[in-house]
């Protein structure tokens, strides 16, 4: 009976209280929840973007303007400045219009870019390569500043790359700044650019003391001295056209910098908050297959697609290897296919033929005509859909961070050759997340080639890898719309935080309007900053203590001995009395 009751008591209890947490005893009343404005008003944010580059190019381009169509889309105006007739004969790009700076010539190769790409990369054949740069530098800017009184520009959205004039112009004119670069020259010392010395590593982790202190002492300062030269140069020219000195070479990484990349293919490290990783960055839509294409894949099922970079090249003699090589897998059934794009290779100065283990004999226009069944050469390909097939097993590349950024999507391994500027690093990237092998371009053989195809073939930990490099490529490039929210907010931010000019433009303190990314550090001076007076005082106390601590032990230690040596001392003296007595 009582506990009948009390089930219905606990019943009455339990209907009042759901009703009362789900509110159904009173519908008249639903102003309990509001909606959270998920907007700001943007009515009267400045809206006129100028993007610059000075390099141009499309798989360097690509990047960028993709996060600017999203802009474009949220309703902001953007033009880029940058040589070549880019945009208009872009297929996704189009809609973006161009300031046109120089046409270019891309058949010229300067002779500093032959010594970079065929030889050692290192720090001085690629200083020569930047100091080419270094002379425009007069010309850039003032390319900058008619565009900019062209269309009234906001915000500067600056390449890093050689662009030092974009960074300059922006501040001398007060405007807000984002940068974008895909590999960061300032690294942390566990973090080197593997620049033609056997020591320095992306990773430093597993280094001997000597390694470290050389590639996190010796080669900043190495580097420093191979750009003082051209530091001097930009000085000049910078006072040239009323910009004042400054003097880090690396230029004014002092802005926010959008960072095409992701942790996992970039050694993870803690950046300043001022350095923003968002890559990988890649279209929605890419080319498809064409129809000859699509039938060479699908009848291939182990294919392997090479591809160098729209711009790089090497020497006539690693071209021969190459083919070579590719030639000897086909022949000894290890491939049954191999797609090459981006040919850049001088025909004449190849082999007639190529001579196989197996005592066939090629000759070279059977490939370049493409009548070889397992060989399809071409200068244009849609990579992207090449390496999205199911029967593309291998992709050897240059290990352009485009390219690397679409192999881990897809998750293709990888076999890299890299030629020079970030692509040795990169190479060393792919190589650490286990996907990849890489190859060297001052010493390819064809046995090398074909032992690591075998291996990324047959070892299934490289396609384990690839899937799991997989996961987090596909996540992060979501990120892509974070990199416009960040434009968008230093406009925004801007509109609150700046004064007008007597022309009625917005000015801004750029130091002062990116205060919310920069670490207090910055302003505390170098001992403050990394707290060195503390932590130097905390070891002095240390070593006081040690030292009080070891003396009064030593003391003490002392103390005890006389007083044991004196008392066995006396005890002996008392027993030489005894038997005296
Ligand atoms: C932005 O571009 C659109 C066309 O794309 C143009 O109609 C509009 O006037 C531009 N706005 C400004 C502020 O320049
Ligand atoms: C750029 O390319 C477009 C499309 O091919 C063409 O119509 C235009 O004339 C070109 N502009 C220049 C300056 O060459
Ligand atoms: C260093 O060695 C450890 C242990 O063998 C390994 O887990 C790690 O991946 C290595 N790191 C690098 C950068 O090679
Ligand atoms: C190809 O090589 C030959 C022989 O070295 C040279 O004469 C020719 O100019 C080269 N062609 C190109 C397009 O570089
Ligand atoms: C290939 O063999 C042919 C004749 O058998 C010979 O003339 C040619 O020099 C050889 N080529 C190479 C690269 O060894």
């Amino acid at each position: 009976m009582y506990s009948k009751l009390w089930y219905l008591a606990i019943f009455i209890i339990l209907f009042i209280n759901i009703n009362l947490v789900t509110g159904t005893h009173g519908t008249e009343n639903n102003n309990e929840f509001i909606q959270r404005e998920l907007d700001i008003d943007k009515s009267d944010t400045p809206k006129k973007i100028l993007v610059g580059s000075i390099i141009g190019g499309g798989s360097h381009l690509n990047p960028m303007l993709e996060i600017c169509r999203i802009l474009m889309d949220r309703g902001y105006n953007v033009t880029l400045v940058a040589p070549g007739n880019f945009t208009a004969t872009s297929t996704l790009y189009h809609s973006i219009p161009q300031i046109i700076t120089d046409m270019r010539k891309d058949e010229y190769v300067p002779p500093e870019v032959r010594e970079l790409y065929f030889n050692e990369y290192n720090i001085k054949n690629y200083a020569k390569v930047v100091g080419m740069f270094t002379y425009g530098y007069p010309k850039f800017f003032n390319d900058y500043l008619q565009a900019y009184k062209e269309i009234k520009a906001d915000l500067f959205f600056c390449d890093y790359i050689v662009n030092e004039a974009c960074f300059d112009l922006a501040w001398k004119l007060k405007k807000p700044v984002v940068g974008y670069t895909s590999d960061f020259t300032p690294p942390p010392p566990i973090r080197s650019d593997p620049m033609g010395m056997g020591s320095c590593h992306v990773s430093m982790e597993n280094q001997s003391f000597y390694n470290r202190f050389i590639c996190a002492i010796v080669q900043p300062l190495r580097v420093i001295w191979a750009f003082r030269g051209l530091l001097n140069d930009i000085n000049a020219k910078r006072v040239e056209v009323g910009v004042n000195k400054y003097h880090d070479f690396r230029g004014r990484t002092n802005t926010l910098f959008l960072l095409d990349n992701f942790f996992g293919f970039e050694v993870p490290t803690a950046w300043p908050p001022l350095h923003q990783e968002i890559g990988p960055i890649l279209p929605d839509t890419f080319p498809n297959l064409s129809p000859e294409l699509d039938l060479f894949l699908s009848t291939h099922p182990r294919t392997m697609y090479i591809a160098l970079g729209s711009n790089m090249f090497t020497t006539s003699e690693n071209y021969a290897t190459l083919l070579q090589s590719a030639l000897e897998l086909i022949n000894q059934n290890i491939l049954d296919g191999v797609i090459w794009a981006t040919v850049k290779f001088n025909e004449s100065e190849l082999p007639i033929t190529f001579n196989l283990s197996n005592d066939d004999i090629i000759p070279i226009s059977n490939l370049i005509n493409n009548q070889h069944p397992h060989f399809y050469i071409m200068k244009y390909a849609p990579q992207f859909a090449i390496l999205s097939h199911e029967n593309t097993k291998v992709f050897l590349s240059h290990g352009g961070v485009g390219s690397g950024h679409e192999s881990m999507y897809t998750a293709t391994p990888m076999l890299v050759l890299p030629i020079a500027l970030d692509q040795p690093g990169n190479a060393e990237r792919l190589e650490l997340t286990g996907m990849a092998l890489k190859l060297s371009k001052l010493d390819l053989k064809v046995d090398d080639i074909i032992s690591k195809v075998v291996r990324l073939l047959n070892e299934e930990s490289f396609k384990m890898n690839a899937r799991r490099m997989q996961v987090l490529a596909k996540f992060n490039s979501k990120r892509k719309y974070r990199g416009a929210d960040l434009i968008e907010m230093v406009l925004n931010l801007a509109n609150h935080d700046s004064s007008r000019n007597e022309n009625g433009e917005l000015e801004v303190d750029i130091e002062t309007l990116l205060r919310s990314w920069v670490t207090p550090d910055s302003r505390m001076g170098f001992i403050r900053g990394n707290y060195l007076d503390v932590f130097g005082v905390a070891l002095i106390i240390a070593l006081v203590l040690f030292i009080c601590l070891g003396y009064g032990f030593y003391k003490a230690a002392l103390f005890g001995f006389r007083k044991w040596s004196l008392r066995s001392r006396e005890s002996q003296q008392s027993l030489s009395k005894t038997k005296n007595e």
